[in-house]
């Protein structure tokens, strides 16, 4: 049996870490789409919406790390409906990879109009965080287990991805 020391205590306890399901961390949050939200054509603004993808997405990575979250990485966010004024816009965060100390977060948004009952899918986002120790530095997180056929496809998807934005950021985006 190998002695703890302090040279690999950090080890040890990084390896003892339990892994967690995305069902485990994802969030859903719903907010209502106020006038002060949108632009002049009564349309949610894109930078609220961006807002509210992030702080969905880093309680997601919150929840699974049990860490403060930076954000290091938004990939491209597509804009495919606008979401209305007195509308319900409802974020779905779910962890799709985890690093060492960084996890990938998909956000799905819907938007719903309460007085039809219709809801729309109005954008989707993949996000990187890095959970900080409290010195603010990277540090670990739990293995990530993908239980359903699509997290395990998108957790083989998402190293792609991981490897895109190391790229990029290589190349001094
Ligand atoms: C978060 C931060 C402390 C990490 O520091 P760092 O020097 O990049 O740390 P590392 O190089 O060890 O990278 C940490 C992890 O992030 C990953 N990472 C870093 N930049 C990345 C990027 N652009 N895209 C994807 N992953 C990235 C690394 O691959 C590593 O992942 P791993 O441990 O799972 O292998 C630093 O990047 C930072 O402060 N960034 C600004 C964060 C910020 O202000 N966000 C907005 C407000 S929350």
């Amino acid at each position: 049996m190998h002695e703890i020391t302090g040279d690999n205590i950090n080890l040890v306890k990084e390896n003892m870490l339990k892994g967690k399901t995305p069902r485990e961390s994802q969030v859903e949050m719903t907010e209502l789409v106020l006038p002060n939200d949108t632009n002049l054509l009564g349309n949610l603004l894109g930078g609220k919406l961006m807002h509210w993808i992030d702080i969905a997405g880093a309680m997601a990575a919150s929840r699974h790390s049990n860490r403060v979250v930076a954000t290091v990485a938004v990939d491209s966010l597509d804009f495919r409906h606008p979401a209305r004024m007195g509308e319900l816009v409802t974020l779905k965060a779910k962890l799709t990879w985890v690093g060492r100390t960084s996890m990938e977060v998909t956000v799905n948004v819907y938007a719903e109009n309460v007085k039809t009952g219709a809801i729309i899918k109005t954008n989707k986002a993949y996000m990187t965080f890095v959970a900080l120790d409290d010195e603010g530095k990277p540090t670990p997180v739990p293995p990530l287990i993908p239980e359903t056929d699509e997290e395990k496809e998108d957790y083989l998807k998402a190293e792609k991805r991981r490897n895109e934005r190391l790229a990029r950021k290589a190349r001094g985006y």
